[in-house]
């Protein structure tokens, strides 16, 4: 046991969850991160954190996490994991195979998670849970395209929403936030930010979470974003 907070990073193995690892961790937190495959996991071990395999596509692989970690106290839940799906969809040949990958990533994955980490969470001292989902979630501020990434992202927001007023009774708060266009291998070289730039900004952000941020849409550098 340690006084330390704890933070579990899912979907750690590179790009933001792997550079929260490193951030989280030089910050004087205890990290736990998930990779698929303890070749990444690798990565994670190096940057200062414990790792854990999961893929959060397989109910059986988080509730084997789940019960990994089922008497542990998690101050932060981080579900990072995440894909984009395809890039050339248009209206008239939408891939409705690859559309349900993609929801079940990055919306039942993160739901997943959360059922089977419920309880170290609620145990813990910060009791929070933060999703990594994208501006291109915002009904507010969409500018269209990329139908597949945006509708899971903004599922997810209506889902992170719902929670933080069914998890209140337990005390836990609840927050998304927009890691800012990224050079990773999602966001591409051309994106605005480098990894480390973004990622200290969003390890403030999340490390600075309180109660009162219970049911927010964060931008990167802790701003708000319109839902
Ligand atoms: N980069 C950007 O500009 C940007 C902008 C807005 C939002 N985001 C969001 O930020 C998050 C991280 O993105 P990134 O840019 O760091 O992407 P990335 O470099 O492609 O990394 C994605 C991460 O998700 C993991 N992952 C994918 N499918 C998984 C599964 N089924 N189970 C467990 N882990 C899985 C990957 O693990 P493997 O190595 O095993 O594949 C990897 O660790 C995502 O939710 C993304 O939607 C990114």
């Amino acid at each position: 046991m340690t006084d330390k907070p704890t933070i579990l990073i899912a979907g750690a193995s590179r790009g933001i969850g792997l550079a929260l690892v490193g951030q989280f961790a030089k910050r004087g937190w205890r990290v736990l991160g998930t990779a698929r495959n303890l070749a990444s996991g690798a990565e994670i071990s190096k940057a200062g954190g414990e790792v854990h395999l999961c893929d959060v596509t397989d109910p059986h692989s988080v509730s084997r996490l789940g019960k990994s970690l089922a008497h542990e106290s998690i101050d932060l839940l981080l579900c990072n994991a995440g894909i984009y799906g395809p890039r050339d969809g248009t209206v008239g040949n939408t891939d409705y195979v690859e559309w349900q990958k993609v929801i079940d990533v990055n919306v039942f994955g993160p739901m997943r998670l959360v059922e089977a980490l419920i309880e170290p969470v609620a145990r813990s001292k910060r009791k929070t849970i933060a999703f990594t989902t994208s501006r291109m979630g915002s009904i507010a501020m969409n500018a269209g395209g990329s139908m597949i990434y945006r509708s899971s992202k903004t599922m997810l927001n209506q889902v992170a929403k719902n929670l933080s007023i069914d998890l209140a009774g337990k005390g836990i708060t609840v927050a998304v936030f927009h890691p800012g266009w990224v050079q990773t291998d999602m966001g591409g070289p051309g994106a605005t930010l480098t990894i480390p730039e973004a990622t200290d900004a969003i390890a403030n952000t999340l490390s600075g979470l309180t109660p009162k941020d219970n049911g927010k849409f964060f931008n990167y550098d802790g701003t708000d974003l319109p839902w």
